[in-house]
């Protein structure tokens, strides 16, 4: 006994280390990618425990695969924006399945050859590229805009399915979906507090979880990842065929969905391949993709998973090259959505809407039914026509469905409740403020402009995400600060003192200072998004950005415009020229105008705010790499074509500048070898700060320096 001590005593700690996290490890691989269980959770706690201690004996120590690194951190985090080194595409869609036999028998034409295709589930999750550099996770990323995502690392690392190192020290980038299975989702919202809220769907679940500011709050939800394409750093070091790559991805330790399938020529060549690579798969010709689409489609609803449609991929690496890629999608890949599903259910009650415009809507509110991976509860009736053609009264049960998989809406009446005689009927008066309610085509609206319900929705579509994006002022607390006086319009949003919801239940101050900032951000949106943010009649985001480019550019260019004016703007018809005119002319909106004005906002479109010296005039750029003062660099081609550049997204001898930043690979490597001139981010900033428009000073919220 006494013998055994001493060994372990001189043992090395460094190696002591390194053994119990591979022990852990390989145990928890076998746990949650395998799902098969190697040990006790006494003796897998007992083990993780003395590895701990290890670690807080010896900091320095702590391996970067250690699954103490997964158990999340109390820290707040921060989601810096990456520029991803591969380009992350999404995938074109089909809706039937003709759609996707032509896409087959396109691509297998095109090619000239009997191509071979990978089918799998698309997991209704969030997209996700994980950064290995030799074997070890360095990164994790959001998709973010296909180029720039959200390097969301410390949270991801509480994946369990998600290796921290892999069996082989190589260095790629990996894409998959995160996602929470339906059990993990029902039991989320199982143990939630009263009135917590709770999750709509798996998918935001999942996407939620992966940005919580402290990674000990992502581990608390069950989040899962399958992979489905790897990258490999060095050209031909990964395998040249698709089912290879999932073979080899699997054997390198990440968790791959058993849910392939392989279509070749003859089920019989397919069922080869398919041992040869030593995956498990279903095999197919090509023959049966639509008996395969029918049976996956009735296999969705008892998967442990959301997927919501199927996709498409060539096998063979070198026709996806040759097929190649569209702007936004390959073309070697395609993605069949399921048809949108309907759920059925029994109408509670209806409650009357009252909208930002005044509209009045009617909605159904349901037993809580599973729709597309969503709870449903409401769902839409649109009008009172729309009701009385259902013939639908309360206690009915109703099919209902999600149009473009967003919106539910009542479809039908399955069966009535016994007492029909309970027909429903719109109120004669708002319900929100009493006002008589007017009734304009198919719809009636409330016509005061001062409705409560109405101002509360003018206010949260002001600073909804497509809009104003103040993410902080959503529809709960606008709701609340309008009935507690702090907000009552929107020119409000910029004077009120936020300092006041200091006594409001649920808002410290750091809940106010992140109010405050994000309004603060906000005064940086663009004219045209402040014009289409309004609630102006007529004028939403097309409208806006067609007026904006017709050279109405300013509130104070449309304040004088003329309904002649307006009408001769390709695009704005007679109806809505007048409606903006009148609009106009309202003092409500003139004054809100000037107070956005007085505090900051921007009133007139920026190219306007002072020409720019066009000095790139003639000259045609092309981009690479990352950059300190453009993120996303797109930020930075805006510079250039507003002083008269052309820029291109590839490098050809006609090419003036390749302006290269941080990571710069394969661009650079061409412009040398056409000689065109490279430029650093540092000369360009000096080339451009001579021409930079003069920054109006900066007015600073001085609620701010209360904090
Ligand atoms: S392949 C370049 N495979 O669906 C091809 N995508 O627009 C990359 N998705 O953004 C995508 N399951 O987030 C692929 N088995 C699967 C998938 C899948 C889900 C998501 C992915 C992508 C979107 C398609």
């Amino acid at each position: 006994m006494q013998f055994c001590h001493v060994i372990i005593a001189s043992m090395d700690k460094k190696e002591k280390i390194r053994e119990l996290v591979d022990r852990l490890n390989c145990w928890q691989r076998a746990y949650y990618i395998d799902s098969e269980s190697l040990v006790s959770d006494m003796e897998y706690d007992r083990t993780f425990d003395e590895l701990k201690e290890l670690e807080m004996e010896n900091p320095d120590l702590i391996l970067p695969d250690s699954p103490t690194q997964r158990v999340g951190s109390d820290l707040d985090n921060s989601f810096p924006e990456f520029t991803h080194t591969i380009p992350v595409l999404s995938l074109d869609k089909a809706y039937s399945e003709e759609e996707v036999l032509s896409f087959i028998n396109k691509s297998s034409k095109k090619e000239n050859a009997r191509l071979s295709f990978v089918a799998e589930e698309k997991i209704d999750g969030i997209s996700m590229v994980l950064y290995y550099s030799e074997g070890l996770l360095v990164r994790a990323v959001t998709r973010g805009n296909g180029i720039v995502g959200n390097d969301v690392t410390e949270n991801v690392k509480t994946i369990k399915s998600v290796p921290l190192r892999l069996s082989q020290p190589v260095s790629l980038a990996v894409r998959g979906e995160v996602f929470i299975s339906k059990k993990g989702f029902d039991s989320y919202n199982r143990s939630l507090a009263e009135g917590e809220e709770k999750a709509a769907n798996a998918r935001n679940l999942a996407s939620g979880s992966v940005r919580r500011l402290k990674s000990s709050e992502s581990a608390r939800v069950d989040l899962d990842m399958f992979c489905y394409e790897g990258f490999w750093n060095v050209k031909g070091e990964g395998p040249e065929e698709h089912l290879l790559i999932l073979r080899k991805l699997k054997d390198l330790g990440f968790k791959i969905n058993s849910h392939i399938s392989y279509f070749a020529s003859t089920k019989e060549e397919a069922e080869r391949k398919i041992k040869q690579a030593g995956l498990e798969a279903d095999a197919y010709s090509i023959s049966d993709i639509k008996s395969y689409i029918d049976k996956k489609t009735k296999e969705r609803s008892s998967l442990a998973y959301e997927i919501d449609g199927l996709v498409f991929k060539v096998n063979e690496l070198d026709k996806r090259e040759n097929l190649g890629y569209t702007e936004h999608h390959p073309r070697w890949a395609i993605a069949y959505k399921f048809e949108s599903p309907q759920a059925v259910s029994r109408v509670r009650d209806i409650a009357v809407q009252v909208g930002r415009t005044g509209r009045i809507t009617p909605v159904a509110i349901l037993d809580p039914v599973r729709l597309g991976g969503s709870e449903i509860r409401r769902a839409s009736l649109h009008n009172q026509e729309y009701i009385n053609a259902l013939e639908l009264s309360v206690g009915d049960t109703v099919s209902i469905s999600k149009r473009g998989d967003v919106i539910p809406q009542v479809e039908e009446v399955l069966e009535k409740n016994e007492d029909s005689s309970l027909s429903f009927s719109l109120p004669s008066l708002c319900p929100s403020c009493g006002a008589r309610l007017e009734k304009t085509g198919a719809h009636l609206f409330c016509p005061n402009r001062d409705c409560p319900d109405r101002v509360k929705g003018e206010i949260t579509f002001f600073s909804s995400r497509k809009q104003m994006d103040i993410e902080t002022l959503g529809e709960k607390t606008v709701s609340l600060f309008y009935d507690k006086g702090i907000l009552r319009k929107i020119e409000d949003i910029y004077t009120a003192d936020y300092t006041k919801a200091l006594s409001y239940d649920g808002f410290g101050e750091k809940a106010v200072l992140q109010i405050i900032r994000s309004v603060e951000k906000s005064k940086e949106q663009s004219f045209t998004t402040l014009l289409s943010s309004l609630g102006i009649p007529e004028i939403g985001k097309k409208t806006a950005e067609i007026l904006v480019e017709a050279g109405f550019d300013s509130f104070e260019k449309l304040e004088r415009a003329k309904e002649e004016d307006l009408v001769s703007v390709s695009g704005i018809g007679e109806v809505s020229a007048r409606t903006i005119v009148n609009a106009f002319s309202d003092q409500r909106l003139l004054n809100t105008i000037s107070t956005l004005a007085s505090c900051g906002l921007k009133t007139r479109d920026e190219k306007e705010e002072g020409t720019l010296d066009q000095i790139f005039e003639g000259t045609s750029w092309c981009i690479t790499g990352s950059f300190e003062n453009f993120n996303p660099r797109e930020k930075a081609l805006e510079e250039i074509k507003k002083r008269g550049g052309k820029t291109t997204s590839a490098v050809s001898k006609k090419t003036t500048y390749l302006l290269c930043g941080k990571g710069g690979g394969g661009k650079r490597a061409d412009a040398e070898a056409l000689g065109v001139k490279i430029m650093d981010e540092n000369e360009f900033m000096s080339l451009i700060s001579s021409s930079f428009p003069k920054k109006e000073k900066v007015v600073l919220n001085e609620q701010l320096e209360l904090f």
